[in-house]
């Protein structure tokens, strides 16, 4: 081990101890290169001698499942190979998303979708000049999307929206636009009345929900479901909506049962009653399918108060 005080790089360290340097590799290392590694069985032993790692000592063995840090950085650096091994064998451990039929995961990807997020992982999109190709891709989508749901041509066919890791980003989002949205309409003086937003839902909301009204300072208002209804009650929903509600959100195939709820019923009671709260349609697990399976089925923009799709 070396004294805490001593500063080195890896090269230096190698070369004082008389280890091989290991030639630096590219930043995209391609997988099918770590893909050439031979197989080893869970807890084999392998001699650190027969890698051109730095750092173990000569006659040292450690099973393959032993060598990862718990708690803090190793002392000794090891190869890309033997980490990719190690890392390997750990996550085999996890279920089979194309067998996981429990947590709503059961993904499953084509090689082709794979192969090209492999080779643009190392992109840092977010950064449209450097990547001006992914811009525009994300743009077309965008397009795409809005026609596929009936985004009405305002301000010339722009569109407003933006990629995101995930629904859950997303709804924070949204979230965060819904109560953006509604301090513009409360005027100067909403913060001063120190009033709390809130936000309806019915109870079989995904988890995220809780969490983007915790993170954003909205009251989530959950309108009970019931052994006979397993979906939003579009009259009891909109009941709740008082001058604090930032937005209804109806969800588009729930997690639970993908089940539906009704987003033209909850559209047709706000005109009714003439509140203009937003709906915000959470589509996570169903808004692609939704446009295809039921095209009938009235749910996004085509309605008035429709405002914002996940
Ligand atoms: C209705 C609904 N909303 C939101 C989410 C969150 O999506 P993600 O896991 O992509 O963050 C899910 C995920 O199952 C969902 O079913």
């Amino acid at each position: 081990m070396l004294p805490e005080t001593t500063s080195y790089t890896l090269q230096e360290k190698s070369l004082n101890t008389g280890m091989k340097l290991l030639t630096p590799k590219p930043w995209d290392t391609t997988l099918s290169e770590l893909g050439e590694f031979t197989e080893c069985a869970v807890g084999d032993c392998y001699d650190e001698n027969s890698y051109d790692a730095f750092g173990s000592s000569p006659h040292r063995k450690e099973t393959v499942l032993g060598g990862l840090p718990e708690e803090t950085l190793s002392e000794t650096p090891i190869s890309q190979e033997r980490a990719y091994r190690l890392l390997h064998r750990e996550l085999q451990q996890d279920t089979s998303p194309k067998f996981n039929l429990a947590t709503f995961a059961s993904t499953s990807m084509e090689t082709a979708a794979t192969k090209l997020i492999a080779e643009n992982l190392p992109k840092n999109f977010v950064d449209p000049r450097a990547y001006p190709a992914t811009r525009k891709l994300e743009q077309r989508c965008l397009r795409i999307l809005a026609n596929l749901y009936h985004r009405p041509e305002t301000d010339g066919g722009h569109v407003s929206g933006v990629s995101t890791i995930g629904s859950s980003e997303a709804i924070m989002l949204a979230v965060l636009a819904m109560k953006t949205k509604w301090l513009e309409r409360q005027g100067a003086g909403a913060c001063a009345k120190q009033e709390q937003p809130n936000l309806i839902v019915s109870s079989v909301n995904q988890v995220c929900w809780p969490k983007a009204a915790k993170y954003f300072g909205v009251q989530l208002r959950c309108v009970p479901c019931s052994n006979e209804r397993f979906v939003l009650d579009p009259v009891r929903a909109v009941d709740m909506v008082d001058d604090q509600t930032i937005g209804i959100c109806c969800i588009l195939g729930t997690t639970y049962t993908g089940e539906y709820e009704n987003v033209q019923a909850v559209n047709e009671i706000l005109l009714q009653r003439k509140l203009r709260v937003p709906i915000h349609v959470d589509a996570a697990s169903g808004g692609f399918v939704a446009p295809f399976m039921a095209p009938e089925l009235k749910w996004d923009f085509q309605l008035e108060q429709t405002n914002l799709l996940v």
